[in-house]
């Protein structure tokens, strides 16, 4: 279909048309170079003047002869006919693959499909970052459903136990609707789906999560919720010094440690029933890899309503299991999905150095060596370890906006451009920017899901969590981790974020200027309001006052 023609000055790069018919950003185009080249190339800007419409290309490239991707030598000749270009060239110049993991349609073209590359994705990890509520699980879940049909295993690291809907159909009237257009039929993976739990009442279908109660020394410390001091350490050392067992139970540590002479045993006593007291662990009839990893199956670890240090427990002793394992080839290739990674491997500053982050960082770094892969998601890039994210070679966006996480998506993808910037910051829901597919960024129309998609349950979770998110910002923390245990004299034994109650209050009110709406803040602890004033928190008597308790 003719869509125009160049006017204007002209470069190999780049060249202005003038739009004769329906044309948008992001759209491919198709046009002849004075070689006579069939040229693919971008819409990367549109505008409209007075009685015209101009379109501002990024030329791509050529195929020649030998299949060979090239680039034009030559500048467009003004005048020339432009036209929307048809998926083959699309295809071709792009080097898409015709076979993988079926994510979606390419966005500016008729009915291109998407395949993202099993084998990328298993050897050199992915990352799929957005704002909440914007289509991170949703994409995950149709990524699952790609490696149920192609047999690759999985195993997902859910906190909110919301893939377990991958068991049933879809019945969603509105996703139903758009089935035809993405080729895709309802259909439940229940026969696949391995889902552990640790909740009391187990759901139908859902097994026992147990972890293997026998641990190496080394386990031991390192699942302890703090580190150990010497005097501490040297208690547990001694108590296995003169057997020369490899593995313990908790128990066999404890009464070894009871015998003890020394005053820190108490204390080594309390932190080892933190272990005993999870109920994580049994010797004889826990999770093996060998069961949560077979050929054809999925593993769901749903930890809904796990405390967070239980959960980073227990996503540190499966990641081990299944990565030495994996080094034995005991286990097939697989994917390791890890869910809110911002709390499983925090960046510094965040959280810091949890359970889990010393084994996490170790599989982003080491797994591809092993054909382990691992696949995090997470509301705040910035949050996450760069050390993991730097290893994830396919990145998909979703609608990002906050400032920081911008920042460190542009600093994390390699030729991210203002416009990717751009474009990531309005995407629309289920609109994906894949990075490190081929060359170009790709922007993607994700398929619907044809199982069913979790996550009701946490409607009003979901809800408070966007209302909370921004104002989490608000407060960015000045005083980070580091510069407060630096400066702190005393033997530091735990250090942990709490949440402090505020209540964020906006109030409209009628000004002669029209309606206006006010903000300002309650401590839920003293009743005091606080106000923003230049950047400062200014704190005034507030509810005390106004029922007369102050
Ligand atoms: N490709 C899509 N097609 C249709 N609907 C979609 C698509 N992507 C997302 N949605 C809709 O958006 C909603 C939110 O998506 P999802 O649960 O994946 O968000 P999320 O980014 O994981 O959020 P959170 O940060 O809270 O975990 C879904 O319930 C679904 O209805
Ligand atoms: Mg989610």
């Amino acid at each position: 279909m003719l869509v125009g023609k160049i006017v204007g000055r002209t470069s190999p790069e780049s060249f202005v048309f003038e739009v004769s018919s329906i044309i948008r950003k992001m759209d491919f185009i198709a046009t002849r170079d004075p070689e006579k080249h069939w040229i693919l190339g971008r819409v990367e800007e549109i505008a409209q003047e007075k009685d015209k419409t101009l379109a501002k290309v990024s030329v791509i490239g050529y195929v020649d002869k030998k299949g060979t991707v090239k680039k034009p030598r030559m500048p467009f000749k003004p005048g020339s006919f432009i036209y929307k270009s048809e998926d083959g060239l699309i295809k071709r110049v792009l080097g898409m693959k015709s076979s993988g993991f079926y994510v979606g349609l390419l966005e500016g073209s008729d009915n291109l499909k998407v395949y993202l590359d099993p084998r990328k994705i298993i050897t050199k990890h992915a990352a799929v970052l957005a704002k909440t509520g914007t289509g991170k699980s949703y994409f995950m879940g149709v990524l699952i459903e790609e490696l149920m049909e192609t047999k690759i295993p999985a195993v997902i690291i859910d906190p909110h136990g919301e893939y377990s809907s991958l068991a049933n159909p879809n019945t969603n009237v509105e996703e139903i609707k758009y089935m035809g257009r993405f080729e895709v039929r309802p259909k439940g993976y229940k026969r696949q789906l391995n889902i552990y739990s640790l909740e009391k009442n187990l759901e139908q279908g859902m097994k026992k999560l147990k972890l293997s109660g026998k641990l190496t020394t080394q386990e031991i410390f390192d699942m302890l919720p703090f580190r150990l001091t010497t005097s501490q350490l040297s208690v547990i050392y001694s108590a296995v010094r003169d057997n020369d067992k490899e593995r313990y139970t908790i128990d066999e540590i404890m009464k070894e440690v009871e015998k003890s002479n020394s005053k820190s045993k108490w204390n080594v006593i309390n932190v080892l029933d933190f272990l005993k007291r999870s109920q994580l662990f049994d010797n004889v009839h826990y999770a093996k890899p060998e069961a949560m990893v077979r050929k054809g199956e999925v593993t769901i670890i749903n930890m809904k309503g796990v405390e967070p240090d239980v959960q980073q427990l227990v996503t540190y002793k499966i990641s081990k299991d299944l990565f030495e394992a994996r080094k034995e080839k005991r286990i097939p290739p697989f994917l390791l999905v890890v869910e809110e990674a911002h709390n499983f491997c925090p960046e510094r500053g965040f959280g810091g150095e949890v359970i889990s982050s010393r084994i996490l960082r170790t599989i982003a770094s080491e797994g591809r060596k092993f054909a382990m892969g691992l696949a995090v998601i997470s509301q705040r890039p910035a949050r996450v370890e760069k050390n993991v994210l730097s290893q994830c070679n396919t990145q998909i966006f979703l609608r990002v906006t906050n400032p920081n996480d911008l920042k460190t998506i542009m600093d994390s993808v390699e030729g991210a451009t203002r416009g990717i910037e751009a474009e990531i910051r309005s995407l629309p829901i289920g609109t994906a920017l894949i990075v490190g597919l081929i060359d170009q960024a790709l922007i993607v129309n994700v398929r619907v899901k044809r199982s069913d998609h979790g996550g009701e349950v946490m409607m009003l979770d979901k809800k408070m969590k966007r209302i909370e998110d921004p104002d989490t910002l608000y407060f960015f923390p000045k005083f980070l981790e580091e510069d407060i245990k630096k400066n702190i004299r005393k033997r530091l034994e735990q250090f942990k974020l709490v949440y402090y109650p505020l209540w964020r209050i906006s109030c409209k009110f009628r000004t002669e200027e029209g309606d206006k709406v006010d903000n300002f803040f309650v401590d839920g602890v003293t009743g005091e309001m606080w106000f923003l004033r230049k950047e400062q928190i200014a704190r005034t008597k507030g509810v005390p006052e106004l029922i007369r308790l102050g």
